[in-house]
C-alpha cells in the first residue's frame, strides 16, 4: 500500500514554532517515527511538505492512480482552501486529516475545516501521536483486504 503524507505551511517549522502548541518534535523526526512504525507492514510511505497551496494541489493531482491513502495536515490551509478540498475530491483517494493541536480548543477561525467532511476521519489534538494513529488506521484497513 502506498501512503502519501502531505504537510502544509509551517509544518517544516515544527520543533521551533510554538512548541507548547505543537510539541518539540521536528517534521523530519515525525516522518522517521512513521517510517519506523510502517516497518514491515507492507505500507510504503512518501512525504511532501509545501508552504504553497498550488504545490500541494499539484501533488494531490499527481497522486492519482499511484497512492492508496493520503495522510494530510493541511495546516493553515485547513481553514481556507477550497482548492485542496477539490483536489482530494478529484483524485478520490481516501484521506485522513491530522492536526497536532486540538483545533476545536483554539480560536474560532480554526474550528472550521474545508477537509473534514470529505475525509475518512480526523485526528486532532494528540500531537505527533496523531500521525501514528492515522497510519495505524490505514495499516488496519490494508489487513482487512
Ligand atoms: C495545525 C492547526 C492549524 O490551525 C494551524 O494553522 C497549523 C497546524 C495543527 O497541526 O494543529 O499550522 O494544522
Amino acid at each position: 500500500m502506498n501512503v502519501l503524507v502531505i504537510e502544509g505551511p509551517n509544518i517544516n517549522m515544527l520543533g521551533i514554532r510554538e512548541k507548547s502548541t505543537y510539541g518539540a518534535m521536528s517534521m523530519d523526526e515525525i516522518h522517521t517515527m512513521l517510517k519506523d512504525h510502517a516497518g514491515s507492514t507492507g505500507v510504503t510511505l512518501s512525504f511532501f511538505q509545501s508552504n504553497s497551496e498550488g504545490d500541494i494541489i499539484t501533488t494531490i493531482q499527481k497522486a492519482h492512480g499511484t497512492v492508496d491513502y493520503i495522510i494530510i495536515n493541511p495546516a493553515a490551509y485547513t481553514h481556507t482552501s477550497v482548492g485542496i478540498r477539490d483536489a482530494l475530491l478529484a483524485v478520490n483517494i481516501p484521506a485522513v486529516e491530522v492536526h497536532l493541536s486540538n483545533i476545536f480548543k483554539r480560536e474560532t477561525f480554526r474550528h472550521h475545516s474545508f477537509i473534514s467532511d470529505i475525509a475518512v476521519g480526523v485526528v486532532s489534538g494528540f500531537g505527533s501521536e496523531g500521525y501514528r494513529m492515522a497510519l495505524d488506521f490505514i495499516i488496519a484497513q490494508g489487513r482487512k483486504k
